[in-house]
């Protein structure tokens, strides 16, 4: 059988013939399908993108109906037990894993640039105390772009190369900048010899004395990290795309990447958790926050995904980290209402016929808060490590010759033309 889609036009009879391949059509073949000869040829409508691949990529796999997520063909599971955040990192932006030398570089790499420009620290202070951390965060890679002039040279692969250091390097360092301005801490230093989620929680938690990250939560923390590095074409990875596909430089890309991701739809929807769990408060609430969930009062947070159809991987790894940080934090008492939500949700026909699981968010803000973090750091926790598949997605797109700029089609169905009326004429 030939790899081909028929379609008979029956607003006038015709029949074209479309290759198939990879799965898909290319919707550029679509055009030649017309009534007249100055139509400009049949579109797709696809709002939200729920039908449309937009890039060839060999990044991330994801099996949505059987939970299954893979970075570069590794398992996410054995990735999480057994890979760091930074060889993680590597790996999704490389596409192999590192030698023993090359990831020694790559930290040494990473390790060097961990400083931001005091400029990024003066306009963290410009803020008020209160203000959203990821707003802070945002603006900052705003910051950067304008303090990285030669990123511009985005053909350059040396200079690419640098802005990723650059980028991975200075996520947790404007992260920390932002949440010690918001409790009226000094700025602590990055200290390179530490771990990349030891150096991060010691930029943030070291008081007056000096701060030794406890290895369970440091572990955790780095899981974490991989958990959330890279997840093919979400909206905040899309934004990256789109906005890098007009030739701006990586910063620029990554502010408006973060600006998708800080949605409550998207990355911040952990925060969203957090909040309706402590609003929930307690097991005996939970019928009520279901009724109006069914009702289409509120959406459940952390639940439901585009893609998955069954349990987050992800979400299933949190879980059992979970346990571990509880074992050192003592256990989060929202964790009994969680765990109840899930089970009664589960049992819901209003879930389980829409498919609708916990996802990646579900139980994730349990563990921060049990690591320290306030509730208003969760979504800059997802940004950092998200920092490395955005930078994985970017390269491939400046290295993809099919790339072009982004620029959707519309279906225009407003007025008509018509003359302009004067002021002083319209009734
Ligand atoms: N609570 C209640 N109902 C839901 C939920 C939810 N969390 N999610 C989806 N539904 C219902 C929705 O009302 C719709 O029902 P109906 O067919 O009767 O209209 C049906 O399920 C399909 O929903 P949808 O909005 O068409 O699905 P989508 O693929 O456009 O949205 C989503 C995906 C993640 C935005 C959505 O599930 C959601 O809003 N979840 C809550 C926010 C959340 O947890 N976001 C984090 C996503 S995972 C990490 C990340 O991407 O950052």
């Amino acid at each position: 059988m030939p790899d081909t889609l028929t379609i008979t036009d029956n607003r006038t009879g015709k029949r074209y013939e479309l290759p198939i391949s990879e799965g898909a059509i290319r919707a550029t073949d679509l055009r030649q399908i017309k009534v007249a000869p100055d139509d400009g040829g049949l579109m797709t409508y696809d709002p939200a993108f729920m039908n449309t691949a937009a890039c060839r990529s060999r990044i991330t796999f994801i099996d949505g109906d059987n939970g299954v997520l893979e970075y570069r063909g590794y398992p996410i599971e054995q990735l999480a037990e057994r890979s760091t955040f930074l060889e993680t990192a590597y790996l999704l932006i490389f596409g192999e894993l590192p030698t023993v030398t090359q990831a020694a570089e790559w930290k040494q790499q990473i390790g060097a640039r961990l400083a931001v420009p005091e400029a990024v620290r003066g306009l963290t202070a410009s803020f008020a105390r209160d203000a959203h951390p990821m707003g802070m965060y945002l603006s900052a890679f705003g910051a950067l772009s304008a303090l990285y002039p030669d990123s511009k040279r985005i053909a350059d692969e040396p200079t690419r190369r640098l802005q990723q250091h650059r980028l991975l390097a200075a996520a947790p360092t404007v992260a920390a900048c932002g949440y010690r301005h918001g409790t009226g801490r000094p700025f602590i230093e990055p200290d390179p010899s530490l771990s990349f989620p030891g150096n991060f929680l010691a930029m943030l938690f070291t008081g007056d004395r000096p701060y030794t990250p406890h290895p369970v939560l440091e572990r955790a923390l780095d899981v974490l990290f991989v958990l959330h590095a890279d997840h093919e074409q979400n909206c905040s990875t899309s934004t990256m795309r789109g906005v890098g596909s007009s030739h701006t430089d990586p910063y620029a890309a990554m502010a408006g990447a973060v600006a998708a991701l800080y949605g409550p739809l998207h990355g911040g929807a952990n925060e969203g958790v957090l909040r309706m769990l402590t609003e929930i408060g307690s097991v005996s609430a939970i019928p009520g926050i279901i009724e109006q969930v069914k009702a289409g009062k509120r959406r459940l947070m952390g639940f439901g995904h585009r893609v998955y159809k069954s349990y987050d991987p992800r979400a299933l790894i949190i879980k059992q980290t979970a346990d571990q940080v509880f074992a050192v934090t003592g256990t989060n008492p929202l964790l009994d209402v969680a765990l109840a939500l899930e089970r009664i949700a589960l049992e819901d026909d209003y879930f389980v016929s829409r498919r609708l699981y916990p996802n990646v968010d579900f139980y994730s803000g349990l563990i921060y808060q049990a690591m320290g973090f306030p509730a208003s750091m969760f979504t800059v926790l997802f940004a950092i490590g998200r920092t490395a598949g955005w930078l994985a997605q970017w390269e491939e797109l400046v290295n993809d010759a099919e790339q072009k700029i982004a620029r959707p089609r519309q279906i225009y169905f407003g007025s008509a033309r018509r003359d302009f009326v004067p002021l002083e004429q319209r009734g």
